[in-house]
Order: structure tokens, then sequence, then C-alpha cells
């Protein structure tokens, strides 16, 4: 394994030793304490820097999260941090009317490269039925998919349609909304782990391959059927920077009224 990183790319505090999720399992917090954990032994005017400090690191953060590509397999830390992560994404990120329907399978090192090569296999069988043009998969699809294979672990992000049935049926006025509501809470999830992956000193993108591979992964898996594949996060040792982003100006994406 490889050593944390000690020149962040980006100034980072959430690149140290103290990550945002050792709280679900290394401290014995009570319900308040885990609700208003930042709240606890400040004065008010303590409280004011402390939280414009924690925005700032906020801010950072999503500033560092980027799209990166180029992926290898060096980890910054033990698996166990991903675990964590993970499991703090699960408790942490809101869901409609609290259904909690997002399910999260994290596949590492020997069982990311499994995903990867089914993720080729099922491509191999589009060229041969002429689907995909055997060019465009030489020089394009194979690179990508073998450069997603050379990273350290990838995240399936899944929902499970059993948690929102019951809703849609409960609460009939809304029963169209469940549906696009857990996919808001899905992509929550996904921000969290993307941001947080990058607070641990990985790099990670974003994929969608469903639906042409969520039956060979639920095969190998043993995913329930009725689960659905919403995105796959890849994420490894940044071995490269992101891309040159362009930004639409603030002042058409943005109003406010009545700031004072
Ligand atoms: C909802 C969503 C879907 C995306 N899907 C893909 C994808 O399928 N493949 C991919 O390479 N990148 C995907 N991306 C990454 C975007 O292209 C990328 O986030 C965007 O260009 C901004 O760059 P940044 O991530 O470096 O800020 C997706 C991003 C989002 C938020």
């Amino acid at each position: 394994m490889a050593l944390p990183r000690l020149i962040p790319r980006f100034p980072s505090p959430f690149r140290s030793s103290s990550s945002l999720c050792n709280i679900t399992r290394s401290s014995p917090l009570t319900t308040a304490m885990i609700s208003r954990p930042f709240s606890l032994s400040f004065s008010a005017g303590d409280q004011a820097a402390s939280s414009s400090s924690k925005t700032d690191t906020l801010i950072e953060l999503a500033k560092a999260r980027r799209t990166i590509y180029k992926l290898g397999k060096s980890s910054p830390v033990p698996d166990s941090k991903i675990e964590d992560l993970v499991n703090a994404a699960v408790l942490n990120v809101p869901s409609s009317f609290n259904t909690q329907s997002t399910r999260l399978i994290v596949l590492l090192h020997r069982e990311h490269e499994r995903l990867w090569d089914i993720v080729i296999e099922t491509f191999e069988g589009l060229v041969k039925a002429g689907t995909v043009p055997e060019q465009t998969w030489k020089n394009q699809t194979l690179p990508k998919l073998q450069g997603m294979r050379g990273a350290v672990g990838t995240i399936l992000f899944y929902e499970d349609p059993a948690h929102i049935k019951p809703f849609s049926e409960k609460f009939a006025l809304y029963k169209d909304h469940f549906q696009p509501w857990a996919d808001h809470s899905n992509a929550m999830h996904q921000y969290f782990l993307w941001a947080g992956l990058e607070s641990l000193g990985f790099g990670a993108n974003l994929q969608h391959y469903n639906p042409l591979i969520d039956a060979p992964i639920a095969k190998q898996w043993d995913v329930p059927n009725e689960w659905r594949l919403v995105a796959q996060l890849v994420f490894g040792s940044p071995e490269g920077g992101p891309g040159e982003k362009a930004q639409k100006p603030l002042e058409d994406r943005v109003k406010i009224y009545g700031k004072l």
C-alpha cells in the first residue's frame, strides 16, 4: 500500500488522518452528539469562527473533487477507511421520507478487476455482434476500460424498488415522485463518496455502463434481480490531473433576492 500523498493537489484539511467517517465506528457518541457534532464545546464566537472554517473546508473539498481518468493501483489508505467512508454515506445521506432505498456494493482489488473484465467481455460480445464498430472498440473503448481496470476499486450504486413501492402506495399524491426522489438520494450518495474518496487521497470518475452490465454483475455477485444499477464510481491513485473545466457565468446560474 502506498503512503498518503504529503502534498495534496489541493490544500484540503480532509486529507489528514481525521477522516469524515471515523464517527461511525470508533467514537462512543450518542445520537445527540452525532446530530450536532460541531456545536458541543464552542461559545457563540468560537462557533461562528469554527463554522466558517468548516465551510471553507467543505468548499475546498468540493473544489478538489474532480473527474480523474488516469488512475493507478496504489492505495493511500487501508481498505478499512474506504469501508468506514461507505458506511458513513449510507448512515448520513438523506432520502425522501427516510426511505433508505440506496444500496452500495464495493468491489476492491481482484473483485474490481473482475468487474472490468466483465465489462470488457460484454463489449467484446457487442463487437462480435456488429453493434460496436471494431475500430471504435480497439482505439477508444478498450483502452478506456483497461484504464478503469487499472484502478483500486469501484462502488456500484443501486436502488432497491422494494423500499420505494410501499411509499408510492401510501402517499398517492406523490406516487410519481418517489422514483426521481430515490435517484436524487442515490446521486447524493455518489457525490458524498466522490468527494470523500478525494479526501482520502484517491482520484475518481463516475461511469454509467448500466444497463448493459446489470445481468452479468448480478450473476457474479449474487445481486437481487430487482435492484436497479444506477452508476459506477471508479477510484484509484490519481496518476494524472483533471481536464480543463469551463464554467458558465454565475449570474446566469444563481439568483439571490433579499440579500442584506
Ligand atoms: C450525473 C453525472 C453523470 C456523469 N456520467 C459520466 C459518465 O457516464 N462517464 C464519464 O466519463 N463521466 C461522467 N460524468 C462526469 C462529468 O462529465 C464531469 O463531472 C463533468 O464534466 C465536470 O467535471 P469534473 O467532474 O472534473 O468537475 C458524470 C457526472 C455527473 C454529475
